[in-house]
C-alpha cells in the first residue's frame, strides 16, 4: 500500500467531471486500498479519487458516529467503497452543517445538505449495492459525490471560516 498525495485547490483537475470505473481489476483494488490508507493518514472521513489525481467515479468513506452518551462505547466505524455512485432518492429536509475538505486545507464552511439519501453504486468488485444514509453519513456522501462532478463544498457554502482551534472538534474533513 502507498500514501498518495492529495490534490489541493485551485488545481484544475479538481474541477473535472470524473469518468465511470469500467475495470474491476487488481489495479483498482490497489487504488482503493491506497485511498483508505491516505484518508486515514490525513486523517479524513471520506476521499474521492479525483482528490488523489485519478479522474474516476470512486469514493471511500470511513466514519464512526459519536457515542450517544459520554459513557457509551464508541460505535464501530461504517466503511463504504462506492463505485460509480448515483443518488436515487434524497430527503426534502435540508440541514446545515460544518464541512472541511482535504483538498481545501485550512478552511471550514457551513453547507446545506439533504438530511437523508439513498445511493445506488457498485462495490469494489463491481456488484450492485444500495446505501441508505442520514445525518453526518449522508453529508459525507453528498460532499464526496460532488467531487466526482468537479464541485467543492466552498461552491455551496453559505459561510466560510478559518477555524480557530476550539472549532476543531466540529471539523469534518472530507
Ligand atoms: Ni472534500
Amino acid at each position: 500500500m502507498a500514501l498518495m498525495e492529495i490534490v489541493t485547490f485551485p488545481d484544475p483537475s479538481l474541477r473535472l467531471k470524473a469518468k465511470p470505473v469500467k475495470k474491476f481489476d487488481k489495479e483498482l483494488q490497489t487504488l482503493i486500498d491506497d485511498m483508505f490508507e491516505t484518508m486515514r493518514a490525513e486523517p479524513g472521513v471520506g476521499l474521492a479519487a479525483p482528490q488523489i489525481g485519478q479522474s474516476l467515479r470512486l469514493i471511500v468513506i470511513e466514519y464512526a458516529e459519536e457515542p450517544e452518551t459520554e459513557d457509551a462505547p464508541q460505535p464501530k466505524p461504517k466503511r463504504y467503497v462506492l463505485v460509480n455512485p448515483e443518488i436515487v432518492q434524497s430527503s426534502e429536509e435540508m440541514v446545515e452543517g460544518m464541512e472541511g475538505c482535504l483538498s481545501v486545507p485550512g478552511l471550514i464552511g457551513k453547507v446545506d445538505r439533504h438530511e437523508a439519501l439513498t445511493v445506488k453504486a457498485l462495490t469494489r468488485h463491481g456488484k450492485p449495492q444500495k446505501v441508505k444514509a442520514d445525518g453526518w453519513m449522508a453529508r459525507i456522501i453528498q460532499h464526496e459525490l460532488d467531487h466526482l462532478d468537479g464541485i467543492l463544498y466552498i461552491d455551496r457554502a453559505s459561510e466560510i471560516y478559518e477555524p480557530v482551534p476550539e472549532d476543531e472538534t466540529v471539523e469534518i474533513t472530507e
